[in-house]
C-alpha cells in the first residue's frame, strides 16, 4: 500500500465494502479484511456522496431473523459486552431451516467469517465464548486465536450424560466452552460472583472451618451428573451439576433440540458481563442466552435464520421477567443420582425426541432409564446421601425433600404466609435462591408447586404468628378489575391452569402481571395477584348471595348504552355502580362494579388497553344498589347471563 495515506486506504476500502455488502457478493479476501479491521472504528464514507456514514445498528432486546453473518455487519463495531455462539456443528443435525451438511473447508470459512464479525462488534473489553463439537473445536479454537486475534482464557468442556449409547466407540458426553477475551489485560471476570463460585472441597468434604467461607472458582470442566464419578465427584463438591436439556424437562421449550441449559448460561454471563451489557447470541435457537441475559438484567441481541425458531423464542422471550430465577431441570426427577450400590430409585422411559448426533455410530437407548418416577424433588444433598448410604427409599427422598423446602421458606419468608410468598416476587426470587443454595434439583415452578402442596396438605410446621397482609377494601376496589381481567387472560393463554398453577409458574405470573400492567398503574404485582387470591376466595360465598338475590337480579338489566368515545364520566362521581363494556361488534367484553364509578371509569378512559378495545358502554348506577355485596353478586349474574370476554366467571369456579 506504498504512498497511500491510512485515510484513504479506509476510505477506498469502505467504498469496496459498502458496495459488496449492497452487491451482495461473498466479503473481501482474507488479507484486505484483516487490513479492514484494524480500520473499523474509523469512520465509514458512502461511496457516491463521500459523506461520513453513520452505521446502522441491531435494535437490542429482540431477535432478528436472519443471516447471523448479514445480521452482524449490521451492527456497530465496538458494541457488544459478550457474545455467547452455539452454532450447528456440522454434523448433519436436522434443523428447521438450515442445512448442517458441508464441506470441511466451507464450514472453517465460514465459522471464520462470523467469528470475524464476532470480533468486529465486541467492545475493546469484550468477551466470546462458543460452545462447539469434537469435529471442528481444534480449527476454530486455532483460528480464532491466529487468524482473528482472540486471546484463550479457558478451555471448559461441559461433562453432560443421558448421551447416546455407541457401539463401536465412546459415546459423546462434553461440549467444548472456548472462553475468549479481545484484549487479554482488560476483560470482564466476575470472579467474587456467589453465584459463579462454589463450595471449596475444604468446606464440604472435610467440613474444615478454615476454608473460605466464600468458596472456590469452579474448575473447568464442567460435569452434569455427578453419579457417574461417585468418588472423583461428590454430588455437592466443587464441580458444576447442569443437566443437559432433556425431553422430560419442563424447561424444555419442545420446539428446537438443541436448547442449553439455562444454568450453563447463567454462569458465562454471571462471569463474563455485569447488569447493563449487552450480550449477543449469533445463533439464538431456542432463545436461552437471552432469556438468561434478560432474567439477569442484561440487554440482548439475537440472530436466528428460522422464522419459526425465532417466533417461538421471541414468545419464550415475552414471558421472561427480568430478575426471575433461572430455570433448572424443570422435571425435578429427571437428574436422579442412582444408589451407590447401583440401584434404581424408580425408573422411567427414555425420554423423547432425544437429539441423535452422529447417527451411524447410535444406537437406541439411552441412560434415561436412570431417572426416577414423578412425586418427589431430588436434592443433592439426596444424591450425596445416596452415593455414601447403602439404599435409600422413597419415603426418605420425600422427608429430605420437605427439609429442605421448608427451610429455604423460611430462611425466605420474612414472616409471610406460603400464599403471600407466592404472590410478591421479591419473596419468590429469595425462595428461590435459598432453593439453589439447598442443592435442590428442579426449578422455581417445582418448588413453588411443591411448597404449596405441603401447605394444602398440612405438611408444613408452624413458626409463630405469620404477618398479616394489609389490603384495605379501597385498596382492593381500586385494581381487583386488573385482577380479574389478567386473570382471564392468563386462564386463555395457557389453556385453563388454575389460579395456584398461575402463581406457582414463574411464566404464566409474568404474564399475568404484565397484563395487569396494561390494566392499572403504579401497582406493584403483589397486591394485584393477592386481589386475584380474594376474588378466588370471595367467589365461594357469591354463590349463595347470587342464590338469595337472583329474583331480584333477573329482572334488572343495562339499558342504553353510550359511545365510549366523548362519554364522560364525571357525572357518576362518588357513585357505586356497575358498567358493562362491549366491543365494536357488540361483543360483551366486560362487567365490572366500583364503589366510585366516576373514578373507576375515568381510570379505563384514559387506559389505552381499554380505549383500543372498547366501543360502548352501560352504566347502572345509584341508591337502588344496597350495598357492596349486593352489587358483587348482582355482577357475576351479569357475568352468567353475558359471558364476557374478560371475566372470569367466578360463580361456579372450579378448579381455579
Ligand atoms: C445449536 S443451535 C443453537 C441452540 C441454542 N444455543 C439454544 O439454547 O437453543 C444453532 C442455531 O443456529 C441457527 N442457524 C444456523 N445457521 C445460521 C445463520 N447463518 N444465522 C443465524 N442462525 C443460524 C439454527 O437454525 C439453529 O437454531
Amino acid at each position: 500500500m506504498g504512498g497511500v495515506s491510512d485515510a484513504d486506504f479506509t476510505r477506498t476500502l469502505n467504498k469496496v465494502r459498502c458496495a459488496t455488502v449492497r452487491r451482495g457478493r461473498r466479503p473481501l479476501p482474507q488479507a484486505l479484511r484483516q487490513r479492514l479491521r484494524i480500520m473499523e472504528n474509523l469512520m465509514l464514507f458512502d461511496p457516491e456522496t463521500d459523506a461520513p456514514v453513520v452505521p446502522e445498528s441491531l435494535e437490542f432486546n429482540r431477535i432478528h431473523q436472519g443471516d447471523c453473518l448479514e445480521l452482524m455487519r449490521k451492527i456497530s463495531p465496538g458494541t457488544i459486552d459478550l457474545v455467547f455462539a452455539d452454532p450447528p456443528f456440522n454434523i448433519g443435525y436436522e434443523y428447521d431451516e438450515y442445512h448442517d451438511q458441508h464441506a470441511d473447508e466451507d464450514y472453517i470459512n465460514w465459522s471464520r467469517e462470523w467469528m470475524e464479525e464476532v470480533h468486529r462488534v465486541l467492545k475493546p473489553g469484550g468477551t466470546f465464548w462458543l460452545a462447539i463439537g469434537d469435529e471442528y473445536a481444534a480449527e476454530l479454537k486455532v483460528d480464532a486465536e491466529h487468524k482473528l486475534g482472540f486471546h484463550a482464557r479457558s478451555w471448559v468442556v461441559w461433562y453432560y450424560t443421558f448421551g447416546v449409547n455407541c457401539k463401536r466407540k465412546f459415546s459423546r458426553s462434553h461440549v467444548h466452552l472456548f472462553h475468549f477475551v479481545k484484549d487479554e489485560s482488560n476483560f470482564t471476570f466476575n470472579a467474587e460472583d456467589p453465584r459463579v463460585r462454589v463450595p471449596s472441597a475444604r468446606a464440604l468434604v472435610y467440613a474444615d472451618k478454615r476454608a473460605n467461607p466464600t468458596g472456590r472458582l469452579p474448575d473447568d470442566t464442567w460435569i452434569l451428573r455427578p453419579q457417574d464419578l461417585p468418588e472423583g465427584f461428590q454430588p455437592a463438591d466443587d464441580t458444576w451439576y447442569f443437566a443437559r436439556v432433556a425431553g422430560t424437562f419442563k424447561e424444555r421449550q419442545g420446539f428446537h433440540g438443541c436448547q442449553m441449559p439455562e444454568q450453563l448460561l447463567g454462569r458465562i454471563i454471571r462471569v463474563s458481563s455485569n447488569a447493563g451489557d449487552v450480550v449477543l447470541d449469533p445463533f439464538a435457537g431456542s432463545g436461552t442466552t437471552l432469556a438468561v441475559a434478560k432474567k439477569l438484567g442484561r440487554k440482548w441481541l439475537g440472530c436466528e435464520l428460522s422464522a419459526e425458531y425465532v417466533r417461538s423464542a421471541t414468545e419464550r422471550l415475552e414471558g421472561v421477567a427480568e430478575g426471575a430465577a433461572l430455570d433448572g431441570p424443570a422435571d425435578p426427577l429427571a437428574s436422579a443420582p442412582s444408589t451407590a450400590n447401583g440401584k434404581k430409585l424408580g425408573a422411567v422411559s427414555a425420554a423423547p425426541g432425544e437429539e441423535k448426533k452422529n447417527v451411524q455410530d447410535e444406537v437406541a437407548g439411552s441412560e434415561e432409564g436412570e431417572e426416577l418416577g414423578n412425586t418427589e424433588l431430588l436434592s443433592s444433598e439426596v444424591s450425596r446421601r445416596a452415593s455414601s448410604v447403602v439404599s435409600l427409599t422413597k419415603r426418605d427422598v420425600r422427608d429430605v425433600i420437605r427439609d429442605a423446602l421448608v427451610g429455604a421458606y423460611f430462611a425466605a419468608y420474612d414472616g409471610s404466609s406460603v400464599d403471600w410468598l407466592l404472590a410478591d416476587p421479591r419473596l419468590q426470587e429469595r425462595f428461590h435462591e435459598r432453593c439453589v443454595e439447598a442443592g435442590l434439583i428442579g426449578g422455581p415452578a417445582d418448588w413453588n408447586r411443591e411448597l404449596l402442596r405441603l401447605r394444602k396438605t398440612g405438611g408444613f410446621p408452624k413458626r409463630g404468628e405469620l404477618k398479616k397482609v394489609h389490603v384495605t377494601d379501597e385498596e382492593l376496589d381500586a385494581y381487583s378489575f386488573a385482577a380479574e381481567i389478567s386473570w382471564r387472560l392468563t386462564h386463555e393463554k395457557y389453556h385453563g391452569p388454575s389460579i395456584d398453577e398461575i402463581f406457582c409458574d414463574p411464566v404464566k405470573s409474568a404474564f399475568f402481571d404484565r397484563s395487569a400492567r396494561r390494566l392499572v398503574q403504579g401497582v406493584e404485582p403483589a397486591p394485584i395477584r393477592w386481589a386475584a387470591l380474594r376474588l378466588r376466595k370471595a367467589s365461594r360465598e357469591l354463590v349463595n348471595e347470587v342464590k338469595r338475590y337472583h329474583f331480584v337480579f333477573a329482572k334488572r338489566d343495562f339499558a342504553r348504552f353510550q359511545k365510549w368515545r366523548g362519554f364522560k364520566p364525571k357525572r357518576f362521581s362518588g357513585q357505586p355502580g356497575l358498567y358493562f363494556l362491549r366491543d365494536e361488534e357488540k361483543k360483551p367484553l366486560f362487567v365490572g362494579h366500583a364503589r366510585n364509578l366516576g373514578a373507576r371509569l375515568s381510570g379505563h378512559l384514559e387506559c389505552a388497553y381499554f380505549s383500543d378495545h372498547v366501543s360502548q358502554l352501560s352504566v347502572i348506577a345509584g341508591g337502588d344498589l344496597p350495598g357492596e355485596e349486593y352489587r358483587a353478586a348482582f355482577k357475576e349474574e351479569l357475568v352468567r347471563r353475558y359471558h364476557p370476554q374478560w371475566n372470569m366467571p367466578l360463580v361456579g369456579l372450579t378448579n381455579a
